[in-house]
C-alpha cells in the first residue's frame, strides 16, 4: 500500500491519480475527506501532519510514502511523518523537498531553505530508505495570473527579469512515481527542473502566443506580493516566501536560472517546456 500526503494538492493529487491508474494499492491523506475530491477506488484517511496522534492508523500496512508539507511548518510535519513511519515499518519515502536547499550561499540562506533542510534531514537521518526530490518554481505559478488575464490581459508581478528553469508538476510527479515504484532510486537527491530558463517577461510572451491574444506585464512590488501571499498563508509562511524571492532578486541567485538534469535523469525523457505546459492548460486561462 502507498500512502500519499498532499493527496488533495497538486502534486500529492497528481501522485495518486498515478498510482491508482496504474493499479496500486493507494491510500489518500487528507485533514477532512467529506472535502476531498478524490478518484473512486482509493482509500482515504483523515490525518494531520501536525497531529502525530492521527499518523498510526493512516501508516497501517503502509509500505512507500511520498511526503509533501507546506510552509514553516514544514520540518515539524515532516519530522511527525518520519516518526511514525519508522513505528510503522516503513520501507522507503519520496520526499518532496526544493531546490535551494543545497545550492544557495549560507549568506543567502532563506527560512524557506532552512525548513527543507530540516524536513531532509529528518528523513535521511531517519534509517529509513529515502529518495528526495528537489524542484524549481513550478510552472504552475501561473496559474495565479488568470483573473489578471481575463479581466485586462495583464499579469503583474515582483519578478521581472530573473531567469528561472520552472518545472511541470506532472513531471514532478512522474518522477515521484517512478521512484516509489521501480528499483534503484534509493538515497538519490534528484533536482528537478524544466529544459530551459525563462523570464517572467518571457513567460508572459509565451502564454500570449499561446493564448493568441497580446498580454501586458507590469511589475508589483514586493510588498505587494507579500499581501497577496498574506491573503492566502500564515504570516511565517507568506514572510518566508517573501525573504527568498528578495534574496532571489538581490543575488540574482544563479541556481534558480540552472537546468538540472533530474527529469530527463529519471524519466529518459526531458521534461516540459513552458510553452508544453501552457499549452497544455490554455483552458485555465479562459
Ligand atoms: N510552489 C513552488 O513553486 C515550489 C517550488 C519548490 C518546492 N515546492 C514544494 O512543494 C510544496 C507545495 O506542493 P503542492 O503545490 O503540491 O502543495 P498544495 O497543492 O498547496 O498542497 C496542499 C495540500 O497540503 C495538504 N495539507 C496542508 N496542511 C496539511 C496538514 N496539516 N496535514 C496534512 N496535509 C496537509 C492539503 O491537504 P488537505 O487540505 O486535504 O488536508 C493539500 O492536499 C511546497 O510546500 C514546497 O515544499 C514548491
Amino acid at each position: 500500500m502507498y500512502l500519499v500526503t498532499g493527496a488533495t494538492g497538486n502534486i500529492g493529487g497528481k501522485v495518486l491519480a498515478r498510482l491508482h491508474a496504474a493499479g496500486h494499492k493507494v491510500r489518500a491523506l487528507t485533514r477532512d475527506p467529506s472535502r476531498a475530491p478524490l478518484p473512486e477506488g482509493v482509500d482515504v484517511v483523515a490525518a494531520d501532519l501536525g497531529d502525530p496522534g492521527t499518523l498510526p492508523a493512516a501508516l497501517d500496512g503502509v509500505h512507500k510514502v511520498f511526503l509533501m508539507s507546506l510552509g514553516h511548518d514544514k520540518g515539524t510535519h515532516d519530522a511527525h511523518l518520519v516518526a511514525a513511519a519508522q513505528r510503522a515499518g516503513v520501507a522507503h519515502i519520496v520526499q518532496l523537498s526544493t531546490l535551494g536547499v543545497e545550492e544557495v550561499a549560507e549568506e543567502n540562506d532563506t527560512p524557506l531553505g532552512r525548513w527543507h533542510r530540516m524536513a531532509e534531514q529528518a528523513l535521511t537521518a531517519s534509517g529509513l530508505g529515502w529518495t528526495i526530490l528537489r524542484p524549481n518554481g513550478f510552472m504552475t505559478h501561473a496559474l495565479g495570473w488568470a483573473p489578471g488575464i481575463r479581466a485586462a490581459a495583464v499579469v503583474r508581478s515582483p519578478i521581472a527579469d530573473l531567469p528561472e528553469a520552472l518545472v511541470a508538476p506532472e513531471d514532478i510527479a512522474d518522477v515521484a512515481v517512478r521512484a516509489l515504484t521501480a528499483d534503484g532510486h534509493e538515497g538519490k537527491v534528484y533536482a528537478l527542473t524544466g529544459p530551459e530558463a525563462l523570464t517572467t517577461r518571457e513567460q508572459v510572451d509565451v502564454l500570449g502566443e499561446v493564448l493568441g491574444r497580446p498580454l501586458r506585464f507590469e511589475q508589483i512590488s514586493l510588498a505587494e506580493h507579500h499581501a497577496a501571499m498574506a491573503a492566502r498563508y500564515s504570516p511565517e509562511t507568506a514572510d518566508g516566501v517573501v525573504k527568498a524571492l528578495r534574496a532571489a532578486l538581490e543575488s540574482g541567485d544563479g541556481f534558480r536560472g540552472r537546468v538540472f538534469p533530474g527529469v530527463p535523469q529519471v524519466l529518459g525523457a526531458p521534461g516540459r517546456t513552458f510553452r508544453d505546459w501552457a499549452t497544455e492548460h490554455a483552458h485555465a486561462f479562459g
